[in-house]
């Protein structure tokens, strides 16, 4: 085992990581991408309000805002100084106006909703703690009508309080595990996102120890439970619809190899 500064590497993670970047140098930017602190970030919750009446509204808090290029309602945020109150802790928060979400994490539904792909039937298949549905309800302005589901009871909670917190009006919410909706709901949905449970490698910068229990047989363990959601999740969804798949981490066997299992399981239908 490897411990670079504060951030936990298996060995084993080191090798994959170094077959999959045979470059030297693109290796050690990787590794110092890991060790570098994650920049805080928010989306503003435009349920509640306009991202221009937000701006005017959090001005006096001292926050300095860079805009997220890949999500318009989405900033990136520093404190000028530390006597200024963090975003959680704020009440534009507690009410809702806006969400504390990664950057990274505005990705999926913004490609969702890129193209002019504007869904009215949208499945989240494993949505807690909701940073995810939010965004989604926000770029369906409340309208239309969202499936939002999640496997685990305690984490269901956390998903109920923030689609309360951010006064989203048009999803329903179910308890199963996501496997079941290809034969329970065919062809029902005409986007679907998969963000799906995963082994989190990519979440090394918010927590060091998130490699800790790493190993390639749990990885390709939770591989196969992604390609039975994302099977079942293609069956849920209309012809010509759109499904996004996103994980946290950083393999191919649960990224560009789930994908390409399903598009050589179907090559004629994606
Ligand atoms: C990456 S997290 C989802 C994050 C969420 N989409 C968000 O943006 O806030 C993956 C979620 O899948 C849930 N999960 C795990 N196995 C599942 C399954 N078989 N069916 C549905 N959800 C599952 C986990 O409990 C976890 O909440």
């Amino acid at each position: 085992m490897a411990t670079t500064s504060a951030v936990f590497f298996p060995d084993a993670f080191l090798s994959a990581m170094r077959s999959a970047i045979p470059d030297t140098a693109g290796f050690n930017d990787f590794i110092a991408a890991c060790q570098r602190p994650l920049r805080r970030s928010l989306r503003v919750n435009t349920l509640k309000i306009s991202v221009a009446d937000f701006l005017i509204r959090i001005a006096p808090l001292g926050w300095q805002l860079t805009p997220i290029p890949w999500c318009p309602e989405g900033f990136w945020v520093e404190s000028i100084d530390e006597n200024i109150a963090p975003p959680g802790s704020v009440a534009e928060h507690l009410c809702g106006l806006f969400y504390i979400q990664e950057a990274s994490s505005m990705l999926p539904v913004s490609a969702l909703f890129s193209r002019g792909n504007a869904p009215q039937r949208v499945m989240d298949v494993a949505a807690a703690p909701g940073s995810k549905t939010t965004q989604i309800a926000a770029n369906m302005h409340n309208r239309g009508a969202i499936l939002a589901n999640e496997l685990s009871s305690s984490r269901l909670k956390a998903l109920h309080a923030n689609l309360s917190r951010c006064g989203v009006a048009n999803v329903a919410l179910t308890h199963f595990d996501g496997r079941v909706f290809g034969a329970a709901a065919p062809e029902s949905f005409d986007s679907i996102l998969l963000d799906a449970p995963c082994s989190g490698e990519g979440v090394v910068r918010k927590d060091p120890n998130a490699l800790r229990n790493w190993s390639v047989d749990s990885n390709q363990s939770i591989a196969e439970t992604q390609r039975e959601l994302i099977e079942s999740a293609f069956h849920a969804l209309c012809p010509g619809g759109v499904l996004i798949y996103s994980t946290c981490t950083l393999n191919m066997l649960e990224n560009q190899q789930v994908c390409r299992w399903l598009i050589e399981r179907y090559p004629q239908a994606i």
